[in-house]
């Protein structure tokens, strides 16, 4: 473990036990000076000797904003002033009145759906909060584009654009922000599908295969940016072709995006929802999905499959969500899943997108959560049968599963992440992004590991328990299946391609996800983020993926925010 991480887990234990809440003179002045910009939308902390300046409706929106986090433990954060900008000038205004002030953290918060603790909550900094002045979307004249605020949740967005019969690649679940889901990649139901107009002149000569939408990030045109020092820059395969590029799953670490411009899709009615299977028919939903992976031939088909461990109850099942982009699928490609028994209600129906992304999940489950993530390759069905099967298993026996008693564990789960081929190419096809894909590495699947707690006990045993638990797995399936070809695999070197990127959505903080991309982009990505930020400004204020190493692979000894 590097010194950063474990630096990084001593804060976050200590933060565990204790939330700070004294309001520094720095924060306090960096607050007064963005309240002296913009009165009407910056909120001090009610235990600031500036509280009484906050309107009914301003300390209203802070107390709303500072208690709607994925991750509950984020609620227990007390930052000295919450600003709500509503355009990129108040967003640059707040950044130079940080840079007067070198001690004071920030944090940006979009959505506040990621589940690192502290990534978009701070305890006693300045907390930016782009919900409710800048979450709207706005669709173009020509219908080919939308601008989009960082915050707003993507069911807000497919509302918007399907009044035109048009949408935007997002989220999977209506109530994730878009602010960070889209910096940090972004995997959508339409990640396999469809084609941007840029590319309209490739399909001509490479025909309907590289037919794809790619990432979310891999949608986005523009993107309006404030770096460091407060300058307000936009963002395109133009003018700066490097920012573009950083800027799709790159990170928080090169600045701060206050619009998105995507280009839209057409879109109808689609089929699609979830099934919820019991534990026994494990055997036939995995192999299922191996196949899928490896075989389904129509791009327009997604699905993500979800093992779950519910402690109240005791019991494990499995839920798959499904998605159609049309209003019935083609009978072959869900032929495997559809014949397999389901419990309850059949939760799938035709609809319109936003309906289908409206499912109900909140923007918080009161739970405190970590989550991990593994790249592996997937393997011939019956190979990919047997780890799975070892590997649901092996997981779902880990002793911190049943620790309801002492760290509240609510829910563990695994989430099965198809990534093949016809993905990667989409993704790869549009050129840019951080992500550096190359389908000739063959199918992948990203295997997400969640857990979700609710006593502070938990908060400095489980992250770890869950990391080890997807890093024995990790281990497992590389010795036991050492040599095995991915699916659909050309070239590569096998020990490392199919275990790489790590998916920054998806990451845990310990988890060196910018590493991940392969040294020529972390490299170019490192002397991008110290020409556009050499004060380290976003790296060192602010939580975040990211640079553990310096180019070339040697390790840095630095220091978090929070130990300091
Ligand atoms: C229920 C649920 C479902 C999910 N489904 C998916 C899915 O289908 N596909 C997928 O890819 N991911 C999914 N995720 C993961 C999700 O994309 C990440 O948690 C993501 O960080 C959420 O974005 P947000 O804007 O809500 O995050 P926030 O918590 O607000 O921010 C996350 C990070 O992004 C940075 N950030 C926020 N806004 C900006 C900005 N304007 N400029 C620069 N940096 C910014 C912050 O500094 C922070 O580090 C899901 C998460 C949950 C909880
Ligand atoms: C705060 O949240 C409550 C409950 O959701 C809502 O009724 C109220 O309008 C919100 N207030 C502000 C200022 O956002
Ligand atoms: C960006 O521009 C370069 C050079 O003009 C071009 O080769 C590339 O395809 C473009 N990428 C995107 C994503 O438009
Ligand atoms: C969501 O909740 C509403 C109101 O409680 C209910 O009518 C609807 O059926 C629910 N939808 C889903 C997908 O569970
Ligand atoms: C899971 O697998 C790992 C690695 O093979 C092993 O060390 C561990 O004991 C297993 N756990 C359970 C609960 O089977
Ligand atoms: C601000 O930073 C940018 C790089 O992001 C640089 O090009 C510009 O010259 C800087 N401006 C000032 C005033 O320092």
């Amino acid at each position: 473990m590097s010194p950063y991480s474990s630096t990084l887990l001593m804060s976050f234990a200590l933060l565990g036990s204790s939330a700070a809440s004294t309001i520094s003179p720095q924060a306090q002045r960096v607050c007064a000076d963005i309240h002296s910009a913009a009165p009407s939308r910056l909120a001090y902390a009610p235990s600031s000797s500036k509280a009484s300046l906050n309107s009914p409706y301003l300390a209203e929106l802070y107390t709303n904003t500072t208690a709607t986090y994925w991750d509950a433990a984020n609620d227990a954060d007390v930052p000295a002033c919450a600003f709500f900008p509503s355009c990129s000038e108040d967003v640059s205004a707040a950044i130079i009145a940080l840079g007067k002030e070198p001690g004071v953290p920030f944090a940006l918060k979009s959505g506040g759906h990621n589940w690192n603790r502290g990534f978009s909550s701070t305890d006693g900094g300045v907390l930016i909060s782009f919900r409710p002045n800048l979450q709207s979307t706005t669709l173009a004249p020509d219908g080919l584009t939308a601008k989009i605020g960082p915050g707003a949740r993507w069911v807000e967005v497919m509302q918007e654009l399907d009044k035109s019969n048009k949408c935007a690649v997002g989220g999977r679940s209506g109530n994730v922000g878009v602010g960070g889901y889209v910096v940090q990649g972004g995997i959508s139901y339409l990640t396999s599908q469809h084609v941007g107009h840029r590319l309209a002149s490739r399909i001509a000569t490479a025909g309907a295969d590289i037919l794809g939408k790619g990432f979310s990030c891999d949608n986005v045109v523009e993107y309006e940016l404030v770096t460091a020092n407060g300058t307000i820059v936009d963002v395109n395969n133009h003018t700066h072709p490097d920012i573009f590029s950083a800027l799709c799953g790159g990170g928080n670490a090169f600045g701060v995006v206050t619009t998105y411009t995507f280009q839209t899709h057409d879109i109808g009615d689609v089929w699609g929802g979830g099934r919820t299977y019991g534990p026994e028919q494990l055997d036939k939903l995995n192999a299922a999905i191996a196949e899928f992976i490896s075989g389904n031939q129509d791009p327009s088909a997604a699905i993500i499959l979800d093992y779950l461990f519910v402690a109240l109850t005791q019991t494990s099942q499995i839920t798959v969500s499904y998605f159609y982009n049309g209003p019935t699928p083609r009978s072959d490609v869900f032929a495997n899943f559809l014949a397999i028994p389901y419990l309850g209600a059949d939760g799938i129906t035709t609809q319109r997108y936003p309906e289908l992304l409206d499912t109900n999940v909140t923007s918080a489950i009161g739970l405190r959560t970590s989550n991990v993530i593994n790249s592996l390759p997937n393997m011939p069905s019956e190979k990919m049968c047997l780890f799975l099967d070892w590997h649901w298993n092996n997981a779902s026996n880990a002793p911190f599963v049943s620790s309801r008693q002492t760290n509240g564990l609510e829910l563990f789960s695994m989430a099965l992440q198809p990534i093949p081929v016809a993905l990667q190419r989409a993704s790869a096809a549009q050129g840019h992004s951080a992500l550096s894909l190359d389908p000739d590495h063959g199918d992948k699947i990203w295997i997400l590991y969640g857990a979700g707690w609710t006593k502070t006990a938990g908060d400095g045993v489980l992250p770890q328990q869950l990391k080890a638990l997807a890093d024995d797995a990790l281990t497992y399936q590389k010795d036991t299946y050492k040599g095995v070809k991915p699916t659909n695999y050309v070239s590569g070197d096998l020990s490392v391609v199919p275990y790489n990127p790590l998916f920054m959505n998806d990451a845990q903080y310990t988890q060196d996800v910018l590493k991940s991309y392969g040294p020529a982009t972390y490299d170019k990505l490192w002397f991008l983020h110290k020409l556009l930020d050499p004060g380290d400004f976003f790296t060192s204020r602010q939580n975040g993926f990211f640079f553990k190493t310096p180019p070339g692979g040697m390790t840095m000894p630095r220091h978090d925010r929070r130990a300091t």
